[in-house]
């Protein structure tokens, strides 16, 4: 991973900062957990290799550093090979909400504490065996996409606690973190048949959002998606 400036460390500690409430209250259990067997903490970016050592131990999955957003054909082949990939950046510190791409705070602090979960590490590696598979029809490629999107980025879940946040793209955003449980976004029961039709815009607050009733109900759901694949 290349070597990062104290002004970007410095970048990642204020964003960490930011969402400690979101980690205390609004994230899932499991993302919280994640983080901490990861060793992904405030003091400074992580060196990716340590994430990695403490992550293949647990799961074989590891990140790997790339420089911007991967094509959705590459993006399914990584994961189908338990790779991540995790942006090279952090985003411009005058702009902590903004970022072009996704960086490494998107990608390693919201997406790797996942794949420290078993279940969760075995649901994407077939997710993505499965979108490759799929890949080279275009139609077929877009709702993997939004399945992506509303599964893996932008999902909330129901616990006994009350509703959290299950998605990365939500939890490493402050402004998504706090809109996405306020009673503005359409929440809507997750629904595949709904989901692969349901275009989305990756440059605005996302107005809807599906709720899982259990987490097991997002690993289950890749026999169904892809039976009723157009
Ligand atoms: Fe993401």
């Amino acid at each position: 991973m290349k070597t990062f400036s104290q002004a970007e460390h410095e970048t990642w500690r204020r964003l960490h900062a930011r969402l400690a409430e979101c980690r205390a209250t609004m994230a899932h259990p499991l993302f919280v957990r994640g983080l901490d067997l990861l060793g992904i903490d405030g003091e400074q970016i992580p060196e990716l290799d340590h994430v990695n050592a403490r992550l293949e131990a647990l799961t074989g999955w590891r990140g790997v550093e790339v420089r911007g957003l991967e094509d959705g054909r590459s993006f399914f082949s990584l994961l189908a090979r338990r790779r991540f990939p995790i942006g090279n950046f952090i985003r411009d510190a005058r702009d902590l909400s903004y970022t072009p791409a996704p960086d490494v705070f998107h990608d390693l602090y919201g997406h790797l504490p996942f794949f420290a979960d078993g279940d969760y590490a075995a649901f994407c590696q077939r997710f993505g065996t499965l979108a490759t598979h799929h890949a080279t029809t275009p139609a077929r490629l877009v709702q993997f996409e939004r399945l992506f999107w509303f599964g893996v980025e932008f999902p909330l879940v129901e616990t006994s606690a009350g509703r959290r946040i299950f998605g990365g793209g939500i939890l490493s955003s402050l402004s998504e973190s706090a809109y996405s449980l306020s009673p503005e976004p359409e929440v809507l029961p997750f629904d595949i048949e709904q989901i692969r039709r349901q275009d989305y815009r990756i440059d605005e607050i996302q107005r809807r959002l599906f709720v899982l009733d259990e987490p097991i109900s997002l690993y289950r759901c890749l026999d169904a998606f892809v039976s009723a694949l157009a």
